[in-house]
Order: structure tokens, then C-alpha cells, then sequence
């Protein structure tokens, strides 16, 4: 059998990168880790507790009386807070519009960071977010820059949340998500950014199944 590697899928919001690499964990027999969920969690903690998001050290003193647990399951991760599961919740518009602020805070990286390593170690592992390859799997077999015209992905956004049941207007998505890419690629600490050793893949014109074979194939590529 084939040593089990590491895969590491970064990108701009909404690029596809969960529906993907929950496929190529599938198929590869990994784990799937969505980190953004990590941030989310943290962000519907902060938001119901009214501390004030743009505080480092609230943000620091907040995450040590938090317990963020991320639980595969048949329906893909599961994300519980404090023991609550949230999965679901962690989606709403509120926490979206509030989730990359959170994430530009220090203590808040330095935590997720160092929790997001321990889940990776030695084992076969896909795991998705905005600095997956160039700080927390530095040394991951392959890395994959995935990324869409935003025009695109307010698209795919807004049939995925019309599918919830969550009402929100193309236009809106369009700017929020801009927004949170300007804010994501524009922060001081590991700001969103193509690893240097990581693959450029537009999903513009794939299919989610187009896009997950081109993956499983450099994954197979980079098997010994
Ligand atoms: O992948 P997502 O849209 O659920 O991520 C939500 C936010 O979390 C995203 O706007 C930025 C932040 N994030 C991050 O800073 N680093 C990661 N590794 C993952 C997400």
C-alpha cells in the first residue's frame, strides 16, 4: 500500500475548495478538515458573547474558555462548540459577514494553527482554508491553489444557500464575498497566498467532478 500523503487546498471564498476536497478525501480514503469552520465556530462564540471583534486579546482570552471539535461523519465534518453541534449554524449570514475579521487576530491563528497540526499528524489528510500550504502543512505532498472569477463563485454561492433555505440576492453575495477576499489577502498575519510549490487550479469552467479528478491525479502523481 501507498504511504498516505498530505493535500493541502487553499483559495479565495467560495471557490469550491470544501465540495472538492471532501470528494478527493472520499475517494482516497482521508480525512477531510474544513478549517474556515474552526474559524466560523469561534466567530458565533464571539458574536453571541458581544466581545469586541476587533480585539486581539479579547479574541486570545475568548478561545481559552472555548472547546472547538471537528468530528468526521457520513454527512462530511461535523463542527461542535463547546459540545453544541453547530455545523449548520456556523453558515448563517451573520457569522460569514463577521468570520474574517475574527480571523485576522494573532492569538486566534496561533490557536488554530497549532490545533489544525495535531488533527493533520501522520495521517492521510485533505484539509482546506486560506493558509493550509503556506503555514500549517509546509510540508504537504501537494498544495492546490484553488480559485474562480468572483462572479462565479456568488454564483455557486447563491444556489448552495437558496438550497438551505438561506435568502440572499446575487449582488449582495458578489460584494461579500469580494470583501472578504480583500480582507483575507490583505491581513498582516498569513494573509491568503498561493504557496510557492502549490498548483494553480481555476475552477471557472470545471465541473466539481472535473476539478476533483485533476487533484486525484496530481495526488497519485506525488504518491511513492
Ligand atoms: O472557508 P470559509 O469561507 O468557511 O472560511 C471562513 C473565513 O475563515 C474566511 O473568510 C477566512 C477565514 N479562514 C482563514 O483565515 N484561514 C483558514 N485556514 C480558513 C479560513
Amino acid at each position: 500500500m501507498t504511504k498516505p500523503i498530505q493535500i493541502a487546498i487553499d483559495g479565495p471564498a467560495a471557490a469550491g475548495k470544501s465540495t472538492i476536497a471532501k470528494i478527493v478525501a472520499e475517494q482516497l480514503g482521508y480525512i477531510y478538515i474544513d478549517t474556515g469552520a474552526m474559524y466560523r465556530a469561534i466567530t458565533m462564540k464571539a458574536l453571541s458573547e458581544r466581545i469586541n471583534m476587533a480585539s486581539n486579546e479579547e479574541a486570545g482570552k475568548l478561545l481559552a474558555k472555548t472547546e472547538i471539535d471537528l468530528q468526521p461523519s457520513e454527512d462530511g465534518q461535523l463542527v461542535f462548540l463547546d459540545k453544541k453541534n453547530v455545523t449548520e449554524a456556523i453558515r448563517s449570514q451573520h457569522v460569514t459577514k463577521a468570520v474574517s475579521e475574527m480571523a485576522t487576530h494573532k492569538l486566534v491563528r496561533k490557536h488554530m494553527v497549532e490545533l489544525q497540526k495535531q488533527l493533520a499528524k501522520d495521517r492521510g489528510v485533505v484539509m482546506d482554508g486560506r493558509d493550509i500550504g503556506t503555514h500549517v502543512l509546509t510540508d504537504a505532498a501537494l498544495k492546490v491553489f484553488m480559485s474562480a472569477s468572483v462572479e462565479e463563485r456568488a454564483r455557486r454561492r447563491f444556489e448552495e444557500n437558496n438550497k438551505r433555505g438561506i435568502l440572499t440576492s446575487l449582488e449582495e453575495l458578489q460584494v461579500e464575498i469580494a470583501e472578504r477576499d480583500k480582507m483575507d489577502s490583505e491581513r498582516q498575519v498569513s494573509p491568503l497566498r498561493q504557496a510557492e510549490d502549490a498548483v494553480f487550479l481555476d475552477t471557472t469552467t470545471l465541473t466539481i467532478d472535473q476539478a476533483a479528478q485533476k487533484i486525484l491525479k496530481l495526488a497519485e502523481e506525488r504518491m511513492i
